[in-house]
């Protein structure tokens, strides 16, 4: 059954590497290359029913019941479509609590596309954070990285260490046409080892498709020069490889030495150069579960106790087997182009759209979704009244769909109880893979466009319950004014009946 499987990627990448078409009419069109064999229905609910829907989540989108959304973009975490083989794969589920098959499956395919030998597996991406932070961090110790994602410094933090992020001056700017805003800064990197010393240096870490600036890739050179600094201090470089298909791909579409290379080659690459390599594979395998690998036998005994106290068993880690039986073909599945390529074609797609319009998004587009820049979408609702928040909502109200703010809720205050104004306000529109069509594509761009025309309609938002840690999630606000109801009564105007 596995050797089918493999054969079948093997077809499809030697028939097709790309889903751009070009059309008649000269425009490139990402043609979705799978054909939709199990559907779920999705309702979308008049205004009215959204207005309500969005007053009882506290104008959070996490709040939010599904019942109530039509396209679910709050992240590509789960939600990824699985292939016919993954689903199939689930049947041959090998349920032991130690020594299940399913595991040794899921070993070979990460050994494989991954070049690691150790295979630790956990129930989610931050599961390896806590154990990676709890092994390698000593209280007091800095880790330098592109930049931070919300839980992995949570983790640092709570285990002593201070993130510090080194990134170059590209790396913020919402328009840009530079490939690699994920890169490090090699100068800023060598000056953190001269300032604090390797000593007090936990580790490096990069993030593949850097996730909170915008899904954006590094260069394999870039890795390659921070491998280099990491030698000369005696350093560890921890990679975080949740989305490493997309910044592979990226690499391929962006970088001359690899534009004839094979996915897998490049994911091998990438990660010879980290000691240690751990992923959701929320993201990385389209279904759910974690894992940690390394090639050094006493990195991986460090974590190991810790993995059985947190997670459970060395062959499931918290996960259902099931997922593991999925998680290794989907793995195998990474190195196939043409199903790594559809999240970022249709990003891609939507960001031009917008771009186009004169919509202030993040260029060029990235991996996992379309980024608006909510400080240039609405500039006249201060970062302190949290403007992607409300970009979000108001998103919401006219179209039913779904994305995160990444932002200052996302944000954290301060030791005075300020709020930290994060370095870009952003309201995230995630791309989960196959899960949506192009009409649908075009549905929540066209929204978009209208609210941007009426943007002066949107007002900011205020805290109605904080909760100290990770605020965003299960925070509630409401809107300063009626602005909502302004919004409202002129989409009516605009659409009459129409939803
Ligand atoms: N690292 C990165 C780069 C991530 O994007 C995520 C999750 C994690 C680690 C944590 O993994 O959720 O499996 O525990 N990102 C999700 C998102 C939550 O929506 O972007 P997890």
């Amino acid at each position: 059954m596995f050797l089918k499987f493999e054969i079948l990627n093997e077809v499809k990448m030697t028939n097709q590497n790309n889903n751009a078409i070009k059309f008649y009419s000269g425009e490139s069109i990402p043609v979705e290359l799978h054909k939709v064999r199990i559907v779920q229905k999705l309702y979308l609910k008049p205004i009215d029913e959204r207005f309500k829907a969005i007053e009882e989540a506290g104008y959070n989108t996490f709040l939010l019941n599904t019942k109530d959304i039509f396209l679910d973009q709050l992240t590509d975490s789960g939600t990824n479509a699985m292939s016919d083989n993954q689903v199939a794969s689930m049947l041959q589920a090998d349920d032991a609590y130690a020594g299940s098959q399913s595991f040794y499956r899921m070993e070979a395919a990460a050994r494989d596309v991954f070049g690691k030998h150790y295979v630790l597996p956990v129930h989610q991406g931050r599961a390896a954070e806590n154990i990676i932070s709890q092994v390698f961090i000593k209280k007091g110790q800095v880790i330098p990285m592109n930049y931070h994602f919300t839980t992995t410094k949570e983790h640092m933090e709570l285990n002593g260490g201070k993130v510090l992020e080194i990134y170059t001056d590209e790396a913020l700017k919402i328009h840009s046409n530079n490939p690699f805003k994920g890169n490090i800064d090699i100068e800023k990197l060598n000056a953190v080892f001269e300032k604090y010393g390797s000593e007090n240096v936990a580790f490096v870490r990069m993030e593949a498709s850097t996730n909170l600036i915008g899904g954006q890739p590094f260069s394999m050179q870039n890795m390659r020069d921070v491998r280099a600094v990491c030698d000369k201090y005696n350093a560890i470089l921890v990679l975080d490889a949740s989305l490493i298909g997309e910044n592979a791909y990226m690499i391929k579409q962006r970088e001359e030495e690899f534009k004839n290379a094979k996915i897998k080659d490049i994911l091998t690459e990438m990660c010879s150069y980290a000691e240690l390599v751990y992923f959701s594979s929320r993201k990385v395998s389209s279904t759910r579960g974690g894992g940690i690998l390394t090639n050094d036998e006493s990195m991986y005994m460090k974590m190991r106790d810790l993995l059985v106290l947190f997670e459970g068993f060395l062959t499931y880690g918290g996960m259902s087997v099931r997922e593991i039986e999925a998680m290794a073909v989907g793995l195998r599945e990474t190195c196939d182009e043409t199903i790594i390529n559809q999240s970022p074609s249709f990003i891609e797609y939507a960001v031009n759209t917008l771009d186009k319009a004169g919509i202030p998004v993040i260029t060029p587009a990235g991996a996992l979704g379309c980024h608006i820049d909510a400080k240039g979408f609405l500039p006249h609702v201060p970062q302190s009244q949290y403007s992607a928040g409300a970009l979000a909502s108001a998103l919401y109200i006219v179209s039913g769909c779904r994305g995160m703010e990444r932002g200052t809720i996302s944000s954290i205050r301060d030791e005075n109880g300020n709020d930290i104004l994060a370095d870009v306000e952003l309201l995230r529109l995630a791309f989960p893979r196959r899960v949506f069509t192009l009409s649908q594509t075009m549905f929540v761009t066209d929204r978009v466009k209208w609210l941007y025309d009426n943007r002066e309609l949107v007002g900011g938002l205020e805290w109605v319950n904080e909760p100290p840690l990770l605020r965003f999630f299960m925070g509630t606000l409401k809107p300063i004014g009626d602005w909502p109801q302004k919004l409202i009564a002129k989409f009516k105007a605009d659409f009459g009946e129409s939803l």
